[in-house]
């Protein structure tokens, strides 16, 4: 799988480099690529940004070395693939795990980080000529830019290439897999600071313990996030 990374702070998609995302790239498994949006620039000054039209705060960034960066990227895929255009903004849809799950089985996607008020709206209608163009939102609060979703979409796809996470079972049984948070875990010592690890874990009872994370998945997913709780017991109802 690859993934193109088009900023204007390319070192900022430097800790791709570590971690287990690092050790993916390093064995083949995930392919990243970071562009500097200013080498699609013809002025002396690398200028990627202007004043909106319409008035009000803040600057826009130019359309056309976006259309030039995206056009250049376009081809570096697998020849067949229809590259996916992952554009970070607080106005996208949200990011979920099921958009995760969707986005691991392309073979080329790339980002279009922007900065400051936005990328010209002319250019995401431009792109749908070579790209399948989806905007997303990491959630509802304001970044300065679109780096750090990006960096958190490649970290959420990547682990779910295969190979890249060393045990697989640890992708079934965690939070928003099953539409729950995941259920607490504990290690060794059984008694820490006074603290110990609820009875059950120690018993060996597969069955009781299977039983009791299912009832605090579904207490924790009820107090701490009504939002999937509701959509959960919608989908218990229907079934
Ligand atoms: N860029 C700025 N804020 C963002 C957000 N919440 N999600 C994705 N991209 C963004």
């Amino acid at each position: 799988m690859r993934f193109d990374v088009v900023t204007i702070f390319p070192e900022y998609m430097g800790v791709l480099d570590v971690s287990l995302l690092g050790r993916a790239r390093r064995e083949g498994l995930v392919d990243v690529h970071v562009h500097d949006l200013r080498d699609f620039t013809s002025d002396r000054h690398r200028t990627v940004d202007d004043t909106p039209y319409g008035g009000g705060a803040g600057m826009v960034m130019k359309p056309e070395p976006w259309a030039l960066a995206l056009e250049a990227v376009a081809g570096l895929g697998p020849a067949a693939a229809r590259p996916v255009l992952m554009v970070p903004t607080p106005s996208g849809a949200p990011f979920t795990q099921a958009t995760a799950r969707a986005l691991a089985q392309e073979e080329h996607v790339v980002f279009a980080c922007g900065r400051y008020e936005g990328i010209d709206e002319r250019v995401f209608g431009w792109a749908e000529e070579l790209y399948d163009v989806r905007l997303f939102s990491l959630g509802d609060y304001v970044l300065n830019g679109g780096e750090v979703a990006a960096l958190a979409v490649i970290e959420a796809v990547g682990r779910l290439v295969p190979g890249v996470v060393g045990n697989p079972a640890s992708l079934v049984e965690e939070s928003h897999e099953d539409g729950l948070l995941e259920y607490p875990v504990y290690t060794k010592p059984s008694v820490w600071r006074e603290r110990e690890v609820p009875p059950v874990l120690l018993s060996g009872d597969h069955g009781r313990v299977a039983a009791w994370r299912r009832a605090q998945q579904e207490e924790r997913t009820r107090a701490r996030r009504p939002d999937l709780w509701a959509a959960h017991a919608g989908r218990a109802e229907e079934a």
